[in-house]
């Protein structure tokens, strides 16, 4: 029980120590997927050309306050989802191992990355009200605006005024796109980290350690941010609306397409990469070595077993 609490809180930690590093350019990346929305691309305003104008332009009217818009929600979202990661995942798997394998104690790659999906859905889901109100902190702007302007004074007030207004409906509006981005970027996390691992040991002759922990998580951050980023604007768009501009996330996706062109789902991948991988290789990186530690922790533990049986 200690343990999990242990690395509820040390994840917790780690993951906000991220978020606070990167929510700048989450900033950015909601402001440039909100931006020209439904418009054709010659009639689009472009108020944020890419991430270090969007960075600067918000930086120079609205100060860093103008960029950490929305962190309080980022924060209480990042332990949504990391305590719903450690909460689901050891009993997903143990129950999916038990029942193809009849033993819990297999590790199996396919259920691992199946469990590691859908806690992190089920994550997702629940911290889906705070991440609607963070998007809309984020595209607030005195400045340069762009999206449907909310006056929340807070995320208090947000998801107060939200519920108020909508009911529980209004707080799960986009949960949707937000579970499948959510699923896709939880999905493909480890098995391109493990595919990257593999290839650079084989091609390029890296050995075991640092350097290649670092270069498989950026492999697989990018990655992440290529499947991610589609379901990801339309979350953010979702999120926008307060009438019902759209009836569905297949709806948003489509029209989105229609009107800007295939590449708008890619509008402010840069700056979402720019969020996404330094987290990753973040906290790949750092379970490399906890891992590390856990194994000669065993390995120790193991031995001192087996000596005291002989
Ligand atoms: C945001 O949502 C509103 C509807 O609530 C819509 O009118 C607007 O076009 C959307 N997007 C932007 C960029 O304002």
């Amino acid at each position: 029980m200690s343990t999990t609490l242990g690395a509820f809180i040390a994840g917790g930690i780690a993951a906000c120590g991220a978020v606070t590093v990167t929510h700048g350019f989450e900033t950015v990346k909601i402001r440039l997927q909100l931006q020209g929305e439904l418009q054709s691309k010659k009639d689009a305003p472009r108020m944020y050309r890419g991430v270090f104008h969007g960075v600067g332009v918000i930086y120079k009217n609205e100060g860093p306050r103008g960029l950490l818009r929305g962190l309080s929600c980022a924060y209480i979202y990042q332990m949504t989802l990391n305590g719903c990661r450690l909460g689901f995942y050891e009993p997903i798997r143990t129950h999916l191992t038990n029942i193809v394998y009849k033993d819990s104690t297999v590790q199996s790659l396919g259920i691992n990355i199946f469990s590691g999906a859908s806690s992190g859905i089920l994550g997702a889901a629940a911290g889906s009200p705070f991440f609607l109100v963070k998007t809309r902190l984020q595209s607030f702007s005195p400045f340069l605006p762009v999206g449907t302007q909310h006056h929340y004074k807070n995320a208090w007030d947000g998801l107060r005024q939200i519920y108020t207004s909508e009911g529980m409906k209004g707080l799960y509006r986009g949960v949707g796109p937000a579970m499948i981005r959510t699923g896709f970027g939880s999905s493909v996390q480890l098995p391109t980290y493990f595919f990257a691992k593999r290839r650079l040991v084989r091609h390029l002759g890296m050995e075991e350690g640092v350097p290649l922990h670092l270069a498989s998580s950026a492999a697989s951050g990018f990655v992440v941010c290529c499947v991610m980023h589609p379901p990801d604007t339309v979350m953010s768009r979702m999120y926008n609306q307060t009438g019902n501009l759209y009836n569905s996330a297949f709806d948003c996706l489509v029209r989105t397409v229609k009107t800007e062109g295939i590449l708008a789902v890619y509008k402010g991948y840069f700056a979402h990469l720019a969020r996404i991988l330094p987290h990753t290789i973040l906290t790949l990186s750092l379970a490399e070595q906890t891992n590390k530690y856990m194994r000669k922790f065993e390995n120790r533990y193991v031995f001192k077993d087996v000596k005291s049986i002989i």
